[in-house]
């Protein structure tokens, strides 16, 4: 368990190192807070620091979007190393279980890559059980981020 405040935006970058070192070499997340708390901005930090360009121009569509890790040509070390890719899931939406399935959950969460959840308690236990919990709280304008 560890736990990070935040007093404004600019401190998420510095946050987001903290989350993806405390994750080791684990790649499920879930992300925990109400609407509005910052799941989403957390969650294109983290993939910012991962060496995704183009979060933010990406289309908001239902339940999963992908980003491409752009690594750097220039380092050797990455050069043979296929494209990267995240997958964040945004499950507000999501009517039953049977909707996830549908769109082939299976595939992405045991792809072996990076996966950020918003809204896990809609999937609570299809959840493999070595994730990283994130939970962000909002408290006299600070975001508490709490993980485990
Ligand atoms: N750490 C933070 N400090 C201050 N404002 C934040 C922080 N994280 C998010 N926000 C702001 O809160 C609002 C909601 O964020 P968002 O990521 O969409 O929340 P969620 O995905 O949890 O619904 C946005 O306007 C965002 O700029
Ligand atoms: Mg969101």
């Amino acid at each position: 368990m560890k736990t990070i405040s935040l007093k404004n935006l600019s401190e998420l970058p510095e946050a987001a190192k903290q989350i993806l070192s405390f994750a080791g070499d684990k790649k499920i997340f879930c992300f925990y807070g109400e609407l509005g708390a910052g799941k989403t901005t957390l969650i294109k930090t983290i993939c910012k620091e991962l060496g995704v360009t183009d979060a933010g121009s990406s289309p908001t569509f239902s339940l999963v979007n992908e980003y491409k890790i752009h690594s750097s040509p220039m380092s050797p070390s990455t050069r043979e190393k296929k494209e990267e890719v995240i997958f964040h899931f945004d499950l507000y939406r999501l009517k039953n279980e049977n909707e996830i399935f549908d769109i082939g959950y299976e595939d992405y969460i045991f792809s072996n890559n990076y996966c950020f959840i918003e809204w896990p308690e809609k999937i609570e236990h299809l959840l493999p059980h070595d994730h990283i919990k994130v939970r962000i709280e909002v408290k006299d304008n600070q975001r508490i981020i709490s993980l485990s």
